[in-house]
């Protein structure tokens, strides 16, 4: 494939060319190698003909593009997302005297006569002898028979001495829980359902037992969470992520309490998967996940067709659970070791005023940069008009995309208002459709006088976390030039005592 093109990012994932959507079956092999599977149409600039694509890295950055892992058995059906995990100890029986099989289960999705996709969807297996790179269809598929049109996206993990799959029933806002012993046959165990937000469907559920740090940075115990991925119907239109930390028993999962928490409050991360064989108890002690960054809103009318590919990936994030005061338990995502990308340094402020910081980044290779900015001693009174103004720019142009932050602010609305973090690509002209909101808000309380923001700028992406990955925003953006200023600011003066610090870097590209 080729990388180049304006919209192309070089820090997130993209397939070579034509229609990429949710990360599937992704796990880190016994070596250390990182797989990613993903939904992808070979033939195509849209969703259709959908097929397993793969990719692996040494580090989740460097992406070597592999063959397609994994195609449809029949023209009757697609291959639809699902998960893989490693069987070390050859439970399936699949892989006499190996401990690196790979099973992959994912969804037949039948068509149905006028090439939809209205038929039964069932859950079948594929396993690979030669450590997730080609597989073998199971002779006695399926391994989960049935004749809903709405049963999808299995994706199983290692609990103690067997196998756990959770799946959407996707209209009946249900996630099922099975078990297995040997990954072949499956026992419905029981159900989550009609918690939350419940949209049109359910899709994509994962179990992830997370770490726990309190207020305090303290580990405590880890906490079972599950995620739901929602679409349509997510608040901001389209997709969206919710997430019910509680407890789980190898069989049933029991939620803390009835909120429905969503992790990304911008329109663009979707179809979150957690890799396999990391987490607590392995040597990648936080569980990482990956997400489709974009939204089935718009997803097939955006404008990188131009370069003859459609959708990225989210960065690498990592993950645990704390409380946060007023709001409870809080899923904290970090971009998982960016640093190993950084290529050069473009600012280090110690001291930010209201004097603009202008970084003009057209000599970095990659045209992709990393921002942070820490304040601290922000008065316990919130000095009212006082805000943060980041702003990315297109010199040629004039297009941008802005965020910030307004202080002591009060009112917001989910789309907008510069209140009290907002994020704003209205400013970038390369693609307009009523989908495609322009503003996001999202409240993000402080506490100890202190408060961080940070993200990634890569071509047509932007991802931003808020408060040290409290909250999150993903947003894709198109202008009609490229974007190769970033230009920070407060005003207006600060009160005594307040500090922020600016550091702004070149990250390496593909
Ligand atoms: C989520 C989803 C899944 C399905 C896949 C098909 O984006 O709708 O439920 O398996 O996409 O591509």
């Amino acid at each position: 494939g080729d990388y180049g093109g304006q919209y192309r990012p070089q820090v997130h994932y993209s397939a070579p060319q034509h229609f990429m959507s949710d990360p599937n079956g992704i796990f880190r092999d016994n070596n250390g190698t990182w797989h990613l599977y993903y939904q992808y149409n070979p033939l195509g600039l849209g969703f259709g003909n959908q097929h397993w694509g793969h990719a692996t890295s040494k580090d989740l950055y460097h992406w070597t593009n592999q063959p397609i892992a994994l195609g449809p058995p029949s023209k009757s059906v697609a291959l639809f997302s699902g998960s893989a995990v490693v069987d070390k100890n050859n439970t399936s029986g699949l892989f006499p005297g190996q401990d690196n099989g790979v099973v992959a289960i994912f969804t037949l999705a039948g068509k149905d006569p006028d090439g939809g996709y209205g038929g039964p969807q069932t859950q079948a297996l594929a396993y690979s002898h030669d450590g997730g790179f080609t597989y073998q269809l199971y002779q006695h598929n399926p391994v989960i028979n049935s004749t809903s049109t709405n049963f999808r996206d299995p994706r199983v993990m290692a609990y103690k001495d067997h196998w756990v799959m959770v799946i959407a029933y996707s209209r009946d806002y249900t996630v099922g829980i099975f078990t297995s012993r040997n990954l072949i046959n499956w026992t419905h165990a029981s159900n989550f359902s009609l918690t939350g937000l419940l949209g049109a469907q359910w899709e994509c559920p994962n179990l992830i037992h997370m770490p726990y740090y309190d207020q305090k940075g303290q580990k405590q115990d880890n906490i079972w969470t599950l995620f739901v991925n929602i679409n349509p119907g997510g608040p901001l239109g389209g997709a969206v992520v919710q997430y019910y930390p509680g407890s789980f028993n190898g069989t049933h999962f029991e939620p803390v309490d009835s909120a429905a928490r969503s992790i990304d409050s911008a329109k663009d991360f979707y179809a979150m998967q957690f890799f396999n064989n990391v987490g607590p108890g392995t040597d990648v002690e936080s569980p990482v996940s990956i997400a489709w960054a974009s939204n089935w809103q718009y997803t097939q009318l955006v404008p990188t067709a131009q370069e003859g590919w459609r959708s990225s990936m989210s960065l690498p994030r990592e993950h645990f659970m704390t409380k946060v005061k007023g709001a409870g338990w809080k899923l904290v995502s970090r971009p998982y070791n960016l640093d190993r990308m950084v290529s050069e340094t473009l600012v280090v402020e110690k001291n930010l005023t209201k004097e603009v910081v202008a970084v003009e980044f057209s000599g970095v290779e990659s045209k992709a940069i990393y921002w942070e900015i820490h304040l601290t001693g922000i008065p316990d009174r919130e000095p009212r008009s006082l805000s943060l103004n980041v702003s990315f720019v297109s010199p040629s142009t004039a297009e941008n995309v802005r965020l910030g932050y307004v202080f002591g602010a009060v009112d917001f609305d989910l789309f907008g208002g510069d209140t009290p973090f907002f994020l704003d690509r209205g400013g970038a002209k390369g693609f307009d459709h009523t989908f495609f909101t322009q503003r996001f808000s999202v409240s993000s309380p402080h506490d100890n006088g202190t408060w961080s923001v940070s993200g990634v700028l890569d071509r047509s992406i932007l991802e931003v976390f808020i408060d040290g990955g409290i909250e999150t925003m993903t947003s894709t953006y198109y202008t009609k030039e490229p974007i190769s200023v970033a230009l920070f600011s407060l005003s207006p003066d600060l009160p005594k005592g307040m500090n922020v610090d600016l550091r702004v870097v070149g990250l390496h590209g593909v």
